[in-house]
């Protein structure tokens, strides 16, 4: 019996990361809409269906797009303003300056531009906290790309709302606006515990209960953090929201750079993701999360690039390479932090910070999210194995087709959505603009 799909991928080697983490050659791909419906060898899936569409991707590799679990997108517009400075001076000097300028026009523009950069480096769903959230889910619409977003709640007022209280009501009307959107999801965001007060995160709890959403929160980033809160509330970062309420499995963790052993141990108990940022972490001396000592304990880690103002990338493949070099340099292990947990951290670990179960593997069921990087590159020859490419050979410029949900974004170099022309042109002539906000 012939079957019926709307397309059918074939290509050289697919790397799944279903359960037995299988790799596939010669291998083909059914998609009906925005989902797998059956994948395997070309040989085997080729006579099986009738399709609509046939994309030969030749010799390349296929894998799941991967899921930056920790973004602030539209950051790419203040990429390079600052750097080689400690994260408060940073932030309070350089960045939130510029940032209390913001409008709706400028924050979809600096979004639409990192969308651009995800797709073409083979990123295709993201974890977002900004100001004026609104924009960036409109240039995510545009974009193609799927994301978790989240209207950072502040105790001062931002560029979206002059008091907290109006910040609240934007979490709920975002929540109206988007919630049948199929690739766009609201999160609840308190930005950190260092900007906002007890009631304010528990109000975020409550209203992320209420609404059935999850949390997003910079926690226990640097160890000035700790200190500041110690002084603040007489405890650590982790006990300090956990006695709010705001540990659940619902709870994504960005940072977790300065915690014990008996920290990670309680992450792990409450089933909280973290979203390691070893790039960032590295660039403002952050300190160096414990990864290692997360994965034994069994807490679940996803891996993100944080912002482009403190990376500057927003790239997950260069992300991976730095994660995996960096646990190994400092336990002095070079078995530490192994090629295939790192892939894990991108693809199925960004799934669960997402709280998405349908991403981050290619198995019958899960979202159509495909990437394919040239087999001819240079750098990815010989082909021994896929998972070590993933991670310290490719540098996301071998991406050649980016996929979300069925739809191809990108292709042999074209945007297939973004009039990247425009889009060039329209953030070239913003840089004066962020320039005269700069202190
Ligand atoms: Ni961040």
């Amino acid at each position: 019996m012939t079957l019926v799909c709307d397309l059918l991928i074939q290509a050289d080697t697919i790397l799944t990361q279903d359960p037995d983490r299988t790799v596939i050659e010669r291998g083909g791909i059914a998609i009906t809409g925005d989902t797998i419906t059956d994948i395997g060898t070309w040989d085997s899936i080729r006579p099986r269906y009738h399709a609509a569409k046939t994309l030969d991707l030749g010799r390349s590799l296929v894998m799941p797009g991967l899921v930056n679990a920790h973004t602030h997108a539209a950051m790419t517009l203040l990429r390079g303003v600052a750097d080689d400075l400690p994260l408060m001076e940073w932030l309070t000097k350089h960045i939130f300056p510029v940032e209390q300028h913001l409008t709706s026009e400028i924050v979809e523009l600096g979004a639409l531009l990192a969308c651009a950069e995800m797709t073409r480096f083979g990123t295709t769903a993201f974890c977002d906290m900004y100001l004026l959230e609104d924009a960036t889910y409109r240039a995510v619409d545009r974009a193609g790309l799927r994301a978790l977003g989240g209207e950072g709640i502040f105790m001062f007022p931002s560029p979206a709302y002059p008091d907290t209280n109006r910040g609240f009501e934007i979490v709920r009307e975002l929540h109206e606006k988007w919630k049948a959107h199929p690739r766009i999801r609201q999160s609840v965001m308190p930005h950190a515990i260092y900007t906002t007060t007890p009631e304010i995160l528990t109000r975020c709890r409550d209203i992320a209960e209420e609404l059935t959403l999850p949390l997003h929160i910079h926690l226990a980033e640097t160890a000035s953090e700790t200190r500041q809160c110690l002084e603040t509330h007489g405890k650590r970062p982790l006990q300090y929201i956990h006695e709010l309420g705001l540990l659940t499995p619902q709870t994504t963790l960005a940072h977790c750079v300065d915690l014990t052993d008996d920290e990670i141990a309680l992450i792990a108990e409450t089933g909280a993701v973290v979203a390691h940022n070893p790039e960032s972490n590295m660039k403002l001396a952050s300190g160096i999360a414990d990864v290692p000592g997360m994965l034994r304990h069994g807490v679940r880690v996803s891996l993100g690039t944080d912002g482009a103002a403190s990376n500057n990338a927003l790239n997950m493949f260069t992300e991976m390479t730095s994660c995996a070099l960096l646990h190994k340099v400092h336990g002095m292990d070079p078995t530490s932090a192994p090629a295939q947990v790192v892939l894990d951290m991108a693809t199925l670990g960004g799934a669960g910070a997402l709280h998405l179960n349908s991403v981050g593997a290619l198995m019958p069921g899960m979202q159509a999210d495909i990437i394919a990087l040239d087999l001819d590159a240079p750098n990815l020859l010989p082909l021994h194995n896929p998972v070590s490419h993933a991670v310290y050979a490719a540098t996301g410029a071998e991406v050649c087709m980016t996929m979300v949900a069925g739809e191809v974004l990108y292709n042999d170099g074209a945007y297939q959505k973004i009039d990247y022309p425009a889009l060039v042109d329209e953030v070239r002539s913003l840089r004066d603009w962020v320039r005269s906000h700069l202190a």
